[in-house]
């Protein structure tokens, strides 16, 4: 634990104030560096009081994204010394990317403040404006082949679903197979990508990346989309604290990562049971085809099992743009 996180640790087991001297007896530091450790909380958004002969005192840990206040939330934890939070970058998905190329082990997980080239499925832009949302991807190294891992998105969404009920009191709904929907409208979108080994053709790394819409007001989204999103401040009237957001999820992901292979069956259930596809009617695009179905479950893989209307053959969708009637537009 860093200094700042000691002090941040200290500060939130006591109601009143913490001498400074106590702090410095206990943490073997000079009075100056604990100063510029408060100092540093105080520029992450933390309100923290000092009063003459006292000491310092917690006001208000804020609600943004601090390295400090998430580690503070996530305890011992595993992943906890590779966290990184910076201010910018294009994708957090890209650039984990290149850090797992490099080596990055399983568990680092890259959070940003904001997002200038946020990414989407099949090409699309991800917007991700500063102070709001909660933008964060991880690396995963799973020991599989590829068709071993087609239901990893469909966990990563089961993980957010729970990481989002523990910090926010509301659980999403799964709209196959990657958006979590609050409402009927977008919440959390979520974007798995895989990389191989040429040689075994196993999995090198995966690296999972979850964009949540968390203080959003309606203006905040690009017009092209306001009418189908929504954020966790819309629908609970609660501002979120996105740090203690990020450590459920980080903790999720990691429960996930364990039980990836071996508790796959019940992991699937419970996406089973989030998936407000399942029972719909359904609009099925591939390419210039379109087809309309009912949607009746899961297959193994987390792939969408449906009747098609036109001819009531059964089959099973693994990709391609699946439309609920009613959500998106789509009536
Ligand atoms: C989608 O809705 O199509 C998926 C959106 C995924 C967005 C997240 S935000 C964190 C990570 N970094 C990215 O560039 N994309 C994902």
């Amino acid at each position: 634990m860093t200094l700042k996180e000691q002090i941040l640790t200290m500060l939130q087991q006591t109601d009143g104030y913490v001498s400074g001297q106590q702090m410095c007896e206990l943490l073997g530091v000079s009075r100056a560096a604990v100063w510029k450790a408060v100092q540093a909380l105080r520029g992450e958004g933390l309100e923290i009081d000092s009063a003459t002969n006292r000491g310092y005192r917690l006001q208000s840990a804020g609600t943004g994204l601090s390295r400090a206040r998430i580690l503070a939330a996530l305890g011992q934890h595993p992943w906890r010394e590779t966290l990184q939070l910076v201010p910018e970058v294009g994708s957090t998905n890209t650039e984990l990317k290149t850090q797992a190329a490099a080596g990055a082990p399983a568990g680092t997980v890259l959070i940003a403040e904001k997002q200038t080239g946020g990414r989407g499925r099949l090409g699309r832009q991800f917007a991700s404006p500063p102070g709001i949302g909660l933008y964060l991807s991880v690396v995963l190294r799973p020991t599989a082949r590829p068709t071993e891992l087609s239901h990893l998105t469909a966990l990563v969404a089961v993980a957010t679903c729970d990481a989002i009920e523990a910090a926010c009191g509301i659980r999403p709904q799964i709209k196959w197979t990657n958006d979590l929907v609050l409402g009927k409208k977008k919440l959390v979108g979520i974007l798995t990508e895989l990389a191989l080994e040429a040689e075994s053709g196993s999995v090198q790394y995966a690296v999972a990346g979850i964009g949540i819409n968390c203080n959003h007001q309606p203006s905040d989204f690009p017009p092209d989309v306001a009418q189908m999103a929504t954020s966790i401040l819309q629908e609970t009237g609660r501002t979120v604290d996105r740090s203690r957001l990020a450590a459920e999820l980080i903790r999720a992901l990691a429960r996930m990562d364990a039980e990836l292979l071996s508790g796959k069956q019940a992991w699937l259930a419970r996406y089973e049971h989030d998936c407000i596809t399942i029972g719909q009617d359904v609009k099925i695009v591939r390419g210039d085809e379109i087809r309309f179905a009912h949607a009746i479950g899961l297959d193994e893989d987390a792939g969408l099992r449906v009747r098609y209307l036109d001819d009531g053959s059964e089959g099973v969708v693994f990709s391609g743009e699946v439309s609920v009637r009613g959500m998106y537009g789509y009536v």
